[in-house]
């Protein structure tokens, strides 16, 4: 940990009672309409919120995370009306996965509407508009009564932070309130789809994987994003959370597979890392935790495996790891969005 508690001015608001969360919705009400900013939860990930409506509340939002402002922000929004009056194009592509996936992990590129100021498309003509499921965002969209610029509540670049601790250690010397709605169920960030290209195409895999997203819309046939995603010479990044290095700890990361604990000291012992300075994140071959730092098992399974994967990178942070192991992960399907997460958190 760098940073002392007296730095981290933020107050957490619990939201474990009836009275408390209608309490933390009012407060988050208040300051949004303020134009202020409140980091506060969502299904994914954290997320840093402010009125999508208001660019100057939208400027604070770069400004505390440090983020590009080439970098679009997502607009969050509690009902099929509210995201309709964020685009200008409702194509029945969108009305389907609407239906099948709203509310929920899926982030839709679409034309957007004048509405919207350029601070939050990072000045281009779409945007990405999400109908999360956690009832506390829902809540306060509701009570607002406008929709949610919010990307992952975390310093830019960093990894997202999926409780109310992994936000105050990033950003509590920055921001007034952060709600405390418990830990995120989906834990990796949405799927986003861009659907102002034919056919739609994935810019960020998610835990909704492109084969689901294609069940729902059969009338494009089948497609593959695979490839050639990054960043265009003009204009905002296509979707910069696709850049190879993104979503890092401080401590390198690298994925390994071993057969047994002594091929795993084979393997570590060939980086420059001390065994006591290195963490092991294992789900099927699991090593005995006496000389690692720290040995974490987590199910192996995806849906687990992405609700715990960030916070076992945020731990090794804290635990001062300077070597982080993660056990290689399975080829089906349902891991690719975890396997691109690493994979960026391991590039160099
Ligand atoms: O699950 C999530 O999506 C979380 C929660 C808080 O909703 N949000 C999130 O936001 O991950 P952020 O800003 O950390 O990542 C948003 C990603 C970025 O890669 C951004 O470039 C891309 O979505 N994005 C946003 N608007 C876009 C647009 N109009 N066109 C292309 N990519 C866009
Ligand atoms: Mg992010």
């Amino acid at each position: 940990m760098d940073k002392g508690n007296s730095t981290l001015k933020a107050e957490i608001l619990p939201t474990h009672t009836a009275a408390l969360f209608a309490a933390a919705v009012k407060r988050s009400a208040e300051l949004l309409r303020a134009g202020e900013l409140v980091a506060l939860p969502t299904e994914t990930v954290y997320g840093l919120a402010a009125n999508a409506f208001d660019a100057r509340a939208v400027a604070r939002i770069f400004t505390a995370k440090g983020r590009p402002a080439h970098n679009p922000i997502i607009v969050h929004v509690a009902d099929l009306e509210m995201a309709r009056r964020c685009v200008t194009e409702w194509p029945a592509a969108a009305g389907d996965l609407a239906r099948a996936f709203w509310p929920g992990p899926l982030t839709l590129v679409l034309p957007r509407s004048k509405e919207i100021p350029d601070i939050v498309t990072a000045g281009g003509s779409t945007v990405g508009v999400r109908w999360p499921s956690h009832p506390f965002i829902q809540a306060v969209i509701r009570e607002c009564g406008f929709p949610l610029a919010a990307p992952s509540a975390n310093p830019s670049n960093r990894i997202s932070p999926t409780n109310a601790e992994h936000v105050r250690q990033g950003l509590g010397d920055k921001i007034a309130l952060i709600i405390d709605g418990g830990q995120s169920q989906v834990g990796i960030e949405s799927t986003v789809l861009d659907l102002t290209v034919s056919p739609p195409r994935v810019l960020r895999p998610g835990m909704i994987h492109e084969e689901s997203l294609q069940a729902a819309l059969p009338e494009c046939g089948v497609w593959n994003s695979e490839g050639g995603i990054g960043a265009g010479e003009h204009g905002p990044l296509r979707s910069p959370g696709n850049l190879p290095r993104h979503y890092s700890p401080r401590a390198k990361l690298e994925m390994l597979a071993w057969r047994d604990e002594r091929e795993l000291g084979t393997q570590v012992a060939r980086s420059k890392f001390q065994p006591a300075k290195t963490h092991i994140i294992a789900h099927t071959v699991i090593p005995s935790a006496g000389a690692w730092g720290r040995v974490s098992v987590i199910p192996h399974d995806a849906e687990a495996f992405a609700r715990a994967i960030y916070a076992e990178l945020h731990r090794g942070d804290e635990l001062g790891a300077e070597l982080i192991v993660v056990e290689a992960l399975p080829e089906a399907n349902e891991w690719q969005a975890i396997r691109d997460r690493l994979k960026r958190a391991a590039a160099v």
